[in-house]
């Protein structure tokens, strides 16, 4: 109730002494009179429609949570933000190691970029527990060509340690050429399956088996471009091939959701809310580092950027409109540089890792854990 009255005095004091500022400011009798009525109606129609609106906590909690999600988007944009630092490594380590390719003479150490934006997001290598935490009963596949490969193993190296003697077995039996993979992570419960898919149409028959199968895999992550590049060699017939892939991907998307609400919550954390779909881009071709002749004719610069637009057109990333979050490897390759490959296409270990810790700083926003 008191409230109320101050409020009225409030509002009197408004109407009786602003017109009286504004007379001061050389206004006409006529025109104060004007603003007096002027603020007096609007403040009355205040006062009678307040009842009807959400109280004012409500109204800021609305707003912040608009805030909030537009700050779950702007980081999501920012995650592939990365910054390299590539330095010759010392000789006792170099000789410690052994090191008898080029690419083992530099120590490769990545971050998020040092910027005030980035800060906010509060980005950070998760760790093997924390890892695990977040993957647990989860299904991953991981499809593509030798980068998706090469992504699963880092996936891989993270879940398992790096020191496992699992991790011997995992990268004899993931690097068979040109075969599937799968395994089960029992501590975790987590299964992985790797498909080996290297043109676009693999990835379109896989979805249409999830979709004929009526399941959904709770991550996936998927890339293609380097084979097409190197096979079809044509930028128009691959964009093509990758619109008729989203078109599949958005026809699987609602059986995610239903799936995953029909399903229990069994790891931690709810990343099973649906599905968390990613494609790992290309990575930049370094063209007289490729290893035949045949490579450095067909895959050449324009030939990339040709690649790179097709999918930009596509509108197969969420960027344009689309159902797939990038890992941007061409960035990633790009910062890192020369140093970071020994055959200018499959990059350092230090490469995929990254695209790993994006991917998993991902999930965690978009399973609204973080900011
Ligand atoms: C380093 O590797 C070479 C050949 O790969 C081998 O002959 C040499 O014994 C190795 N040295 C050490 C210290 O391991
Ligand atoms: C995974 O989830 C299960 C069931 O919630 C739990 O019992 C187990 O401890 C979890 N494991 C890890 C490594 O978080
Ligand atoms: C991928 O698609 C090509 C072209 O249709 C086909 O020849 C090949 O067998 C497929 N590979 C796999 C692993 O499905
Ligand atoms: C690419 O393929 C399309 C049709 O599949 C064809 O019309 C076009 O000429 C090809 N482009 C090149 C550069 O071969």
């Amino acid at each position: 109730m008191l409230g109320t009255v101050q409020l009225g005095a409030a509002a009197a004091c408004v109407v009786v002494l602003v017109p009286m500022g504004m007379a001061g400011w050389h206004l006409s009798r006529n025109k104060m009179l004007f603003f007096s009525g002027a603020l007096f109606i609007s403040l009355a129609i205040c006062v009678h429609l307040t009842p009807y609106f959400p109280s004012v906590p409500d109204f800021v909690t609305s707003i912040s949570s608009v805030v909030v999600f537009d700050h779950r988007t702007s980081c999501i944009n920012l995650v592939n933000d990365i910054s390299w630092q590539v330095s010759p490594k010392n000789a006792s380590s170099r000789l410690h190691n052994n090191a008898t390719h080029d690419l083992d003479l530099y120590e490769k150490r990545w971050d998020w970029s040092d910027s005030h934006k980035l800060k906010a997001c509060d980005f950070q290598k998760l760790s093997k527990p924390d890892a695990s935490d977040l993957l647990n009963g989860s299904w991953v596949v991981v499809t593509g060509d030798s980068q998706a490969r090469l992504f699963a193993l880092s996936l891989l190296t993270l879940v398992l340690g790096s020191e496992s003697q699992r991790m011997d077995s995992v990268r004899a039996d993931l690097f068979r050429r040109h075969s599937d993979y799968s395994i089960l992570v029992d501590e975790i419960g987590m299964k992985l399956d790797f498909f080996w898919a290297p043109y676009v149409v693999n990835l379109t028959d896989l979805m249409t088996d999830f979709e004929t199968r009526k399941t959904c895999p709770d991550v996936m992550v998927m890339g293609d471009g380097l084979w097409d590049m190197l096979h079809f060699n044509n930028a128009s017939d691959y964009e093509f091939a990758l619109r008729m892939l989203k078109t599949k991907v958005v026809s699987l998307l609602p059986l995610s959701t239903e799936l995953a609400i029909n399903e229990p919550v069994v790891g931690s954390v709810p990343i099973k809310s649906s599905s968390h779909l990613f494609w790992l881009g290309m990575p930049v071709l370094i063209n007289g580092m490729l290893n035949t002749e045949e490579k450095r004719e067909k895959m050449s610069d324009a030939m990339w950027h040709a690649y790179d637009q097709a999918l930009g057109d596509s509108k197969l990333l969420r960027q344009t409109g689309g159902p797939l979050l990038l890992l941007d490897s061409q960035s990633l390759t790009w910062n890192c540089g020369p140093h970071c490959t020994s055959d200018g296409m499959h990059y350092d270990g230090a490469i995929y890792e990254a695209a790993v810790q994006i991917m998993l700083n991902t999930l965690l926003i978009e399973s609204h854990q973080r900011l």
